[in-house]
């Protein structure tokens, strides 16, 4: 790893710009790590094609109708939020180009990750329609909307934050996607999202390693950075149109809440880092580490009554469709 001299002289002279030079080599290594294990998959053999017919409007077919489709509701729901995730790429495109550059390891890896970005979006689009799973003209007015609004990082004001950001992320779109199929009611709705979370998951990796790289060379950056990103965590999908209340649901419904967030996304990539071993730091390091394991105690307190509310709730669900039942 080529360590710039800016190491020697303390974490005050790192600069973006020198960061991203001094993590130049870890960004070729890990692309060509990625390269060679990321296998080539190919969307359209996981779409059921053969239960797709024209829909009505210019082909005069047949109207869309939510009986066409066994999906469950909050599967609906929450490929919805999913898609339309997916669907911002140019803009998270933009803001990565913009803050990694588009030259050498770190543009072919930009640019390597839109195209396999660009996939997760097409397939989960082509099921949607052909399988007949949610309304077309609500979906593409979702779409326009969501798109026309455009998304900005959090996090453009620094490369550190920028690459901390990315490695929980991922995370988090991977366990969303994964959990999707678990309820979408379609088996091969989540035979697809599987291959597409493996995909989030290698891109995780990815960012996980940079990130762990930055924190031997700017230990103290890359705590506060981890320590900003993590207490002030939110979706990519924030912005989209009635995200609060699809989120809700996506909470009560177990696929991606405060518990999974705490236990399958923040706990696992800082235990990869050993975050709270860290060692050598600074008095903003320390203070950092210190804020994020208090914050880390706080969440997993206040995900432990979003469980028990969670449960009463079913219970209550549970109870009412009984009693109709009966
Ligand atoms: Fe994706
Ligand atoms: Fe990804």
């Amino acid at each position: 790893m080529t360590i710039a001299p800016a190491q020697r002289t303390g974490s005050t002279a790192w600069t973006d710009a020198r960061l991203i030079l001094a993590l130049e080599e870890v960004v070729e290594t890990e692309l060509n790590r990625h390269l060679a294990i990321a296998k080539e998959w190919m969307p359209h053999e996981y779409i059921p094609w053969s239960r797709g017919r024209d829909f009505d409007g210019v082909l005069g077919g047949e109207a869309w109708h939510v009986e066409q489709s066994g999906v469950t509701p909050l599967g609906r729901i929450s490929l919805v939020v999913n898609l339309l995730t997916e669907d911002n790429l140019p803009s998270y495109h933009h803001e990565i180009a913009t803050m990694f550059g588009r030259e050498g390891a770190w543009g072919t890896w930009v640019h390597r990750w839109t195209a396999e970005e660009g996939r997760h979006g097409i397939a989960i689009r082509d099921y949607l329609l052909a399988t007949r799973a949610v309304d077309p003209v609500a979906l593409e007015r979702a779409r326009m909307d969501h798109m026309s609004a455009g998304f900005e990082s959090d996090n453009a004001h620094s490369m550190l934050h920028s690459v901390a950001y990315v490695a929980f992320q991922e995370l988090a779109t991977r366990i969303s996607h994964r959990n999707t199929g678990h309820y979408a009611g379609d088996p091969l709705c989540e035979q697809l999202l599987a291959k597409i979370a493996n995909d989030e998951n290698l891109h995780m990796v990815f960012y996980r390693n940079l990130l762990k790289a930055a924190l031997e060379i700017a230990p103290d950056l890359a705590m506060q950075a981890i320590r900003d990103v993590v207490t002030d965590f939110r979706m990519p999908g924030h912005g989209m149109p009635g995200f609060e209340r699809s989120a809700a649901q996506i909470a009560i419904g177990g696929i991606y809440n405060l518990r999974i967030h705490h236990d399958d996304v923040l706990q696992p990539v800082l235990r990869n880092l050993r975050v709270m071993e860290v060692g050598g730091l600074g008095p903003a390091g320390l203070r950092a580490q210190e804020e994020l394991g208090l914050f880390l105690g706080g969440l997993d307190a206040q995900a432990t009554r979003f469980d028990e509310r969670q449960a009463a709730l079913l219970a209550r669900r549970a109870a009412n469709a009984a009693r109709k039942a009966g």
